[in-house]
């Protein structure tokens, strides 16, 4: 029974991958500019905060083979370097010693007590920057751990990960794992647990999607009123994405009842919020009673190309870009490699009923464009799609017209964005 759950949702996951490119590409970039562009010249940086999500670490305990972990997989994680890329972000973090890391949730593969303790392990080995976590969906009360390991619950999450936020913030959320973070003096991190896997138990079921409960929303209004009244700004972060991203990733993807959410930023002028969950990297904006709000949906860092984030606050804007993390020499080369070839290879039957004279190079454009979208990378989907011009025009010809919306990527970068407040 639970087992049939798992593989639905994962499979779900493999077709919106392919429908991610070819089905609809039509991401929130209307309307962008809203807000306008900030360029921090000689300003001094107030506080910089690297940004990673969806970690995903399988405690090797759990598996007898680092490549056994690679069955659990079919969305182009990299699985088997979990540890690692893990291991490159610390590396990355005390060599350039941002104020602080943050991990917007999926900490562990599936809620296993061990991934997370196994985590715990190497984010000790952070020596300069403070590391603050909340969970995501996957992190908690899970019903289907990886070799029936024990999985955590809230009051144990907070236990594990005390010295990472747990212990030491500013204010609790009474109905959450939540709560309010003094970055400085002029900053505070709202850190929004959106899960609700506290009632997984009970529904027999991993429940996927996120919420806002009302008791977390009074809070938050309390948090927000008082920062506001300091002249503080406020970055927000939470698993689940603020705002949609694309149609193929809503349901369970934007948190449920998001407009009160939005409401209540554009009512006290939070501007910027920072996600995961889809594991896919884009920027989404939204204007709300004439406030713009952003959500910064970082991909996952096991996924092509395997990305940290980099934000950098300054007292009129902040400027926010990606690296990727290498943990040994052409490994983003196979981690594209690798994400491409989970669902290329399965598709090619599929692609020569449909295509029977260029299935290969059509499938292999397809996946390859395909990697590019989920690492944010627009300029170089438009590179492929210009030097793909008579293959696409075959496709066009040929196929069902399900390849137009490809062309309305815009050509702009998701790994990157500098705004005023
Ligand atoms: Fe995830």
């Amino acid at each position: 029974m639970r087992k049939s759950k798992k593989t639905k949702s994962k499979m779900r996951r493999t077709a919106v991958m392919l429908t991610c490119v070819l089905a609809l590409a039509m991401m929130s970039s209307c309307g962008r500019a809203r807000s306008k562009a900030y360029n921090p010249q000689n300003a001094e940086c107030s506080v910089s905060a690297y940004i990673c999500t969806d970690t995903h670490l399988l405690s090797n305990n759990l598996v007898t083979d680092r490549d056994e972990k690679m069955v659990y997989t079919t969305d182009g994680r990299i699985q088997k370097y979990d540890y690692e890329l893990v291991d490159g972000v610390v590396d990355t973090v005390n060599a350039d010693k941002p104020d602080y890391l943050v991990i917007t949730g999926d900490l562990s593969f599936n809620g296993e007590r061990d991934s997370h303790l196994e985590l715990v392990k190497i984010l000790d080995k952070v020596t300069d920057t403070k590391v603050l976590v909340i969970p995501g969906n996957h992190d908690l009360c899970n019903i289907s751990t990886v070799a029936g390991d024990a999985t955590v619950t809230p009051e144990e999450f907070k236990e594990i990960y005390a010295d990472y936020g747990y212990s030491d913030a500013m204010s609790y959320d009474s109905d959450s794992l939540s709560y309010a973070w003094k970055a400085s003096e002029d900053t505070i991190f709202l850190m929004l647990d959106s899960t609700l896997s506290k009632f997984n138990f009970e529904e027999n079921r991993n429940i996927t999607g996120g919420f806002i409960s009302g008791i977390t929303y009074d809070w938050i209004e309390g948090i927000l009123k008082e920062a506001v009244s300091k002249g503080q700004h406020v970055v927000s972060f939470m698993h689940h994405n603020l705002m949609d991203h694309n149609s193929s990733f809503v349901a369970g993807y934007t948190i449920i009842k998001n407009e009160y959410v939005l409401e209540l930023f554009a009512k006290y002028n939070i501007t910027l919020n920072f996600s995961g969950h889809m594991h896919i990297q884009n920027i989404s904006e939204e204007e709300v009673n004439g406030v713009t709000i952003i959500d910064v949906a970082n991909s996952s860092l096991l996924a092509y190309s395997d990305t940290l984030g980099r934000l950098k606050i300054y007292d009129g804007g902040y400027v926010y870009d990606k690296i990727s993390i290498e943990p040994f020499e052409g490994f983003t080369k196979a981690s594209f490699d690798n994400f491409v070839g989970v669902n290329y290879n399965k598709s090619l039957e599929r692609y020569r009923k449909a295509y029977p004279d260029k299935y290969e190079e059509i499938a292999a454009f397809v996946y390859e464009t395909n990697a590019l979208y989920f690492d944010g990378d627009y300029p170089q989907i438009h590179e492929k799609m210009k030097m793909n011009r008579k293959l696409l025009k075959y496709v066009e010809k040929n196929g069902n017209g399900y390849n137009k919306d490809l062309f309305t990527v815009p050509n702009v970068s998701q790994k990157m964005l500098a705004r005023e407040w």
